[in-house]
């Protein structure tokens, strides 16, 4: 199957996003704010941050659209999973795993208030694509020195958009921490040479972010008063507060 089904078919942007959300093109509107989770080392934790920030707002009563811009189509399946199993659509999953993103997502933003990208592991040329999109970069990356050190490629990106567009906001995301400890002073020491910092919420290694995401459905909606669930309200709100 072609994962990118009827909206990778058409050709211009305004088109694409009219298909993509139903909605006719609303010109007046303030664009919705563009968010990528982009890191180039696989498994980081961008398909389950992008998901669950994606729930988060759409269940605040935003108007939220995830493009999932990696070939594998991980969030693509994860929507298919939550169709199959009879849940309600909380918002529109599109494939769009193409160089042309940096078009197509602000205008797929004008009728959004927020569009977020799912991007892949390694793939430069998409990375560059959506960071030209987007107003805010997430990195997750979990607590290690090394996992700090191997999203450097990522860094290197977004100091190249960075001269294109200055306003562009990046943050790293502290995924997987386990549950009880503090991050250790390596990671610590890692993240304050970079050259941004991270969010001060953070999401810690539970089991349930695995068992949602493997059944189309989010922390919240297993546990609704959980940890996970708190933590991703806590991530959504520094979110908001990183995009003022
Ligand atoms: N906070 C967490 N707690 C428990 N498991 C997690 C957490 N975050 C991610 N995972 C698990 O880690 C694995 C990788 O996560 P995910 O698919 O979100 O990463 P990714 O960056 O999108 O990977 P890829 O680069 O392959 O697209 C998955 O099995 C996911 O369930
Ligand atoms: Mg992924």
């Amino acid at each position: 199957m072609d994962r990118r089904g009827d909206a990778a078919a058409l050709e211009t942007g305004s088109a694409l996003s009219s298909v993509i959300t139903g909605l006719p093109p609303d010109q007046h509107g303030r664009p919705g704010r563009v968010i990528a989770l982009l890191n180039q080392k696989g498994g980081a934790g961008k398909t389950t941050l992008a998901t669950h920030l994606a729930g988060e707002f759409a269940m605040d009563g935003q108007r939220v659209t995830l493009l999932d811009a990696d070939p594998q189509g991980s969030a693509l399946d994860w929507a298919q999973r939550r169709l199959q199993s009879g849940q309600s659509r909380l918002y529109g999953v599109f494939g769009l795993a193409r160089d042309s993103l940096h078009q197509e997502a602000p205008e797929i933003a004008l009728q959004a208030d927020f569009v977020i990208i799912d991007g892949p592991p390694r793939v430069a040329a998409l990375a560059r694509s959506a960071l030209l999109a987007a107003d805010l970069v997430l990195i997750p990356v979990q607590p290690s020195a090394y996992d700090v050190w191997a999203s450097h490629e990522m860094v290197q990106l977004v100091a190249e958009a960075r001269v294109f567009r200055p306003a562009l906001r990046a943050a790293f995301v502290i995924n997987r921490r386990v549950v009880g400890t503090v991050i250790g002073r390596e990671a610590r020491a890692a993240l304050a040479d970079q050259p941004f910092a991270p969010l001060s919420a953070e999401v810690c290694q539970r089991i349930v972010f695995a068992d949602s995401v493997a059944a189309g459905r989010l922390a919240r909606e297993v546990a609704h008063h959980g940890a996970a669930a708190r933590e991703i309200a806590a991530l959504a709100q520094a979110v908001r507060e990183a995009l003022q």
